[in-house]
């Protein structure tokens, strides 16, 4: 493990609440499912989610949207759509996977664009949740794990383009200023 990053929640942790997930996602028995990851930071996250969708028989479709967020200062911040999704989403029950919901525009942005765009649902699974950091009236159908207020890395979540890599998901002891990059 590299030394300067500890631990919040381990592989077996992030395991057994990515099945728990994906049973909970299959008791609403949902409709010509079509799973749209967030890109980059979704992408662990969601390739364990979609297959273990899977195991509990669901047969979801999957999308992929990248957002980036960019300008000064976190007020001002807009979203700018670098790949969109392909499949037509009419009629169709949507699960929307993000990595952290902090603020929420990200996430806000992504459902008001499949809303719009006559998903039958729309409904957000977030494996973490910052919700002293909100700043749009969202919350997630489906959270992972309630995080602290720290900046975290790993499992698909970056500082600076670094740790997305890691299997378990961490926080950098002195971290320097958050990287905005979703
Ligand atoms: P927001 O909800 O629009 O503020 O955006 C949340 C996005 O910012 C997440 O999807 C992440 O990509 C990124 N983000 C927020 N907090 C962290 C963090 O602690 N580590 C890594 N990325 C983060
Ligand atoms: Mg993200």
């Amino acid at each position: 493990m590299p030394d300067d990053i500890r631990t919040l929640f381990d592989e077996t942790a992030i395991a057994a609440r990515v099945e728990q997930m994906a049973r909970d996602i299959a008791a609403t028995d949902p409709q010509n499912l079509l799973v749209v990851a967030v890109l980059k930071g979704s992408f662990m996250f969601a390739a364990d989610l979609v297959r273990a969708m899977h195991r509990v028989g669901l047969r979801p479709e999957m999308e992929f949207i990248h957002l980036s967020s960019y300008g000064a200062g976190t007020e001002s911040r807009e979203i700018r759509v670098l790949r969109d999704v392909e499949s037509d989403v009419a009629g169709r029950d949507v699960i929307l996977v993000d990595d952290i919901l902090e603020s929420g525009r990200t996430l806000a942005f992504a459902r008001d664009r499949l809303t719009e765009r006559g998903a039958r649902s729309v409904h957000i699974a977030a494996l973490l949740d910052k919700p002293m950091r909100r700043k749009s009236a969202i919350s997630a159908d489906y959270v992972g794990f309630d995080c602290p207020d720290r900046f975290v890395v790993g499992y698909g979540m970056d500082m600076g383009h670094k740790w997305r890599q890691l299997p378990f998901i961490g926080y950098v002891v002195q971290a320097p200023a958050a990287d905005a990059d979703v």
